[in-house]
């Protein structure tokens, strides 16, 4: 088997809706690669505020984008060999990874990145466009979301655990306003791909989020 026939199993959906963890979980159990494709936009984000590039410099951006030195490494992420696992979480960086992502160039910069992950014995892919644009022959696609509220309230428990005061209805706002610019922009938008089975969280466990992904995959 060549790696291009590595089996990918595609994970989108909205800002906070659990796509990392459950992700992740999943890749661990089939024993398969994992690719957070957002991380590459909130490098992308980081790496400019450090050069002080705008993120509504597109040329600019795009530049940037091709000639990062991105690593992931035992849980860890490294932009030109230095840590920047927590830097590229905070919710400025957040904003900034979706401005960035609105730029058609930036995001074509950051395609054979992310093809390059796909290998055998498998590849769990998450963020907006994986069953869409990036890996449209994935064997199983899965749109994750849960209701924004839902999304608002697991962040500020996230970041209250992380001791970092938090307002929920600002946490609410930004998390619309994200949605709002993911879904609205004219490449690769966020949204629900043909033949992606939906999977709304807001009521269900991480675990019976990651069995039902499991079956849909075991299924094909
Ligand atoms: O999944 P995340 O929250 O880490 O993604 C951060 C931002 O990156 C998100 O607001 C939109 C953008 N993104 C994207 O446009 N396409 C992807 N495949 C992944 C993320």
């Amino acid at each position: 088997m060549n790696q291009l026939l590595a089996p990918v199993i595609a994970i989108d959906g909205p800002s906070a809706s659990g796509k990392g963890t459950v992700a992740q979980l999943v890749a661990d159990l089939l024993g398969y690669h994992y690719l957070d494709s957002g991380a590459l936009y909130r490098i992308v984000a980081l790496a400019a505020l450090r050069k002080n590039i705008s993120w509504q410099d597109e040329t600019a951006l795009a530049e940037l984008s091709r000639h990062l030195c991105i690593e992931f490494k035992d849980g860890e992420i490294l932009l030109n060999a230095q840590i920047v696992t927590e830097d590229v979480r905070t919710e400025e960086i957040s904003r900034g990874a979706s401005e960035v992502a609105i730029h058609p160039q930036v995001r074509l910069a950051l395609v054979d990145l992310q093809r390059n992950f796909r290998a055998l014995p498998g590849l769990v892919a998450d963020g907006r466009d994986m069953a869409s644009v990036i890996f449209p022959d994935a064997a199983t696609k899965i749109f994750l979301t849960a209701s924004a509220e839902v999304r608002a309230e697991r962040r500020y428990k996230q970041l209250m655990a992380k001791g970092i005061h938090a307002n929920l209805s600002d946490i609410l706002q930004d998390l619309q306003a994200r949605d709002a610019r993911d879904q609205q922009r004219l490449v690769a938008p966020l949204q629900q791909s043909a033949g992606a089975i939906l999977l709304d969280t807001s009521q269900l466990t991480i675990a019976q989020a990651v069995d039902t992904i499991l079956s849909q995959h075991e299924a094909k």
